[in-house]
């Protein structure tokens, strides 16, 4: 088994919602590493941070990257940070991978930047330009194909994903 689509980008790029739109045109499941990891520890992704630290939630997520491309059909939805491993980019070689780009403005209208995420806590504006800064690199890299989001709705978006594919 393999997903018929990975989607990568980071948080605000509207990852779940456009996998969920996407399964649901395609007539397929669609399946989050985020959530699989917070059914699997029945804690949240913040407690998991703040128990174990980042390291621990990275590994754990690791793992549900490798659970979900072998157990998974449908559409696949990572964490905006699981790309950030080398053993996950290794594991996504083959794959279809889509990188959902997104500028600040969008991503912050998307999510309000005050969701409960880790790694935007103090200045999330700022937070997220320095981490799409270094990670735009890693997801142009690991994707097969690049979609633009900003000003598209999700059904524009899951439009222009499958117009890609
Ligand atoms: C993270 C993104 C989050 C979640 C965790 C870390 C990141 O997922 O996995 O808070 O490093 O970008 P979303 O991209 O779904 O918000």
């Amino acid at each position: 088994m393999s997903p018929s689509v990975v989607i990568i980008g980071p948080p605000g790029a509207g990852k779940s919602t456009v996998a969920r739109v996407l399964a649901q045109r395609l007539g397929q499941q669609v399946r989050d590493t985020d959530a699989d990891v917070e059914a699997a520890q029945g804690r949240t992704i913040s407690e998991i941070f703040v128990d174990d630290g980042e390291p621990a939630f990275r590994e754990l997520e690791h793992a549900a990257v490798v659970r979900a491309l072998e157990e998974h059909d449908g559409v696949l939805a990572l964490g905006g940070g699981a790309v950030l491993d080398p053993r996950t980019q290794e594991a996504l070689r083959g794959h279809t991978v889509v990188f959902l780009d997104v500028r600040i403005t969008d991503a912050a209208a998307r999510i309000g930047l005050n969701r409960d995420r880790p790694l935007l806590i103090g200045n999330p504006r700022a937070q997220w330009t320095i981490m799409m800064d270094a990670r735009r690199p890693v997801y142009t890299e690991v994707a097969t194909v690049r979609v633009a989001t900003d000003g598209l709705g999700v059904e524009e978006v899951a439009d222009a994903v499958q117009a890609a594919l």
